[in-house]
């Protein structure tokens, strides 16, 4: 066990200071193919992920990015391990953490993945909670960095969610402005949002609210959103109704910069959320976004589990 205290990703604002390094490091990392294919710092390290709810990108990106690293990927769903039935996750970190380097955790609750790391000693990321989901954040800062310059400000159109707020975080940490549009009642959580206001002000970077889509998407350069009903609330589905008005649609576009991004996470509930109009659209960066979450997560373990190597790149490029 090395003596350097180890870091974990629960929100991306753990990483905030170096986020603009650890983006342009994936960037590189992915376009420099002759020396990627050789750059192996999870050599013989082991990394496991645990899954409390379904994933697609998140659960594969992580499995080829630890293995295109020389690492070995192992998946641990929650049905298959004693984690939630008789044993802690205290002691599941404990144990886990005298056979893996790294452990990622998808959970329902927050207060479970910042368990898992305070027991943990090695690092813990976040592979979405329901507040945080760090990696899809810096997967967009990347998409958006690689777009170039934005046209307008980020807009964000729906909840006030778990997406959302590691999107605000990190678009304040990169400089870029937000204006956001939730309905009545579904605004983000309000200590994530000091925070953002405050990293947006260092960055000199501001942040707005409203309940008005048209008001928020107006000459923007990225419209993103996200399911009105997240994992884990499917039995709230009256929410659906505050929604009305919400969608991302033709009309609603029309608001914005001739060349903004379409951005989602997904997956996506076409019709609901989204037309396919607008998401099958030339605007749409859905695929580039999807793809970067394994090149920024590389970025992320390197970070996180092999720090020497990650700087040796860093100072490299
Ligand atoms: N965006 C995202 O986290 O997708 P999955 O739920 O498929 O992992
Ligand atoms: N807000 C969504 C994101 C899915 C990737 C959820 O938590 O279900």
């Amino acid at each position: 066990m090395s003596d350097i205290e180890k870091r974990d990703l629960l929100a991306i604002d753990d990483l905030v200071d170096d986020l603009p390094d650890i983006i342009e490091w994936a960037i590189r990392y992915k376009n420099d193919t002759e020396f990627n294919q050789d750059f192996k710092p999870l050599d013989g390290m082991s990394i496991g992920s645990i899954y409390e709810k379904p994933s697609t990108r998140t659960r594969v990106s992580f499995e080829v990015g630890v293995h295109k690293l020389g690492g070995q990927p192992l998946t641990l769903l929650k049905n298959d391990i004693q984690l939630g039935k008789s044993e802690s996750i205290g002691d599941t970190a404990a144990v886990l953490s005298r056979y893996l380097d790294g452990i990622t955790y998808r959970c329902f609750g927050h207060a479970d993945v910042t368990e898992l790391a305070r027991t943990a000693t090695v690092p813990v990321i976040n592979a979405l909670s329901d507040l945080h989901h760090p990696c899809q954040s810096a997967a967009d800062l990347m998409a958006i960095t690689e777009r170039g310059k934005t046209p307008g400000h980020i807009s964000w159109v729906g909840d006030g969610n778990n997406v959302f707020h590691d999107l605000v975080l990190a678009s304040a940490a990169m400089g870029h402005d937000v204006k956001y549009a939730t309905p009545l009642g579904m605004e983000p959580n309000e200590q994530v949002m000091q925070r953002a206001r405050q990293i947006a002000e260092q960055n000199g970077a501001s942040i707005t609210g409203t309940n008005d889509p048209v008001e928020a998407v107006s000459d923007a350069g990225v419209i993103y959103t996200d399911i009105f009903v997240s994992m884990g609330e499917e039995h709230m589905s009256d929410k659906f109704a505050a929604f009305e008005g919400f969608q991302v649609n033709e009309e609603l576009v029309s608001h914005a910069h001739p060349d903004y991004a379409f951005m989602h996470c997904l997956p996506a509930h076409r019709g609901e959320e989204v037309t396919d109009g607008v998401i099958d659209s030339k605007n749409s960066i859905i695929l580039d976004q999807a793809e970067n979450r394994m090149w920024a997560q590389m970025s992320l373990l390197t970070y996180l589990c092999n720090n020497d190597a990650w700087k040796t790149y860093r100072d490299l490029i």
